[in-house]
């Protein structure tokens, strides 16, 4: 069975959302198993995020999904903490290899989320991973459409301040951006 695991951080439940849909875009391949990881702050302490658990689950799975809220155009500072607690594992390349892929959910239509997947890319890079792009060209810019904010590194998703629920275009982008890693995943066996 090929595993998947999904790690996000959220504050407001957003990202969550976006999480989730991955989850069960990957779900939809059979033979897929996929873990859904969060990042807590509380895992953080003096700067350094520490969780056995789901380093081990990252360790054992074939491919991992990371996603986050933008901020200040970038990652949260909660997500740089487990990448850069990561760098133990850069250090003996243990995640060479392994697919990844990524999301972000950001409150500006633009809110320079290209520059946090592109961050999220860079890490996987240092790791020696696989990048896994969209895959899914601009069905239209209505919040119902696929890749309606035209990205092709990641899933990019977006809500208006005060929107509790996600648009349902962009998870349905996060659902295809989960399928298609699984799909990949279960192509290379
Ligand atoms: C500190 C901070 C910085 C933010 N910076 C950006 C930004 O650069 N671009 C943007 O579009 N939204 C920005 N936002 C809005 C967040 O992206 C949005 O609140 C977040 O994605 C909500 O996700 P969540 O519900 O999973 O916490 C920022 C929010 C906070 C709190």
């Amino acid at each position: 069975m090929e595993k998947v695991a999904v790690i996000y951080f959220l504050v407001q439940g957003h990202t969550r959302q976006v999480a989730q849909a991955v989850v069960d875009g990957a779900k939809s391949v059979a033979g897929t198993d996929v873990s859904l990881l969060e990042i807590v702050g509380s895992d953080i302490k003096e700067g350094r995020w520490s969780n056995e658990s789901i380093t081990n689950t990252c360790n054992a799975a074939d491919a991992i999904v990371f996603g986050t809220p933008t901020y200040m155009g970038d990652t949260s500072a909660q997500v740089k903490a487990f990448i850069d607690a990561c760098s133990e594992i850069w250090m003996k390349q243990g995640w060479k290899d392994k697919f990844a892929a990524g999301f972000t959910h950001s409150g500006g239509l633009s809110g320079d989320k290209l520059n946090t997947l592109q961050s999220l890319w860079t890490n996987a890079m240092q790791h020696s991973m696989i990048w896994i792009s969209l895959g899914e060209l601009v069905e239209g810019t209505g919040t119902e459409n696929v890749n309606r904010l035209s990205s092709f590194a990641g899933a990019m998703a977006q809500t208006t301040y005060g929107q509790n629920d996600c648009n349902p275009g962009d998870l349905k982008t996060a659902h295809k951006l989960g399928a298609r890693v699984a799909t990949v995943l279960s192509r290379l066996k």
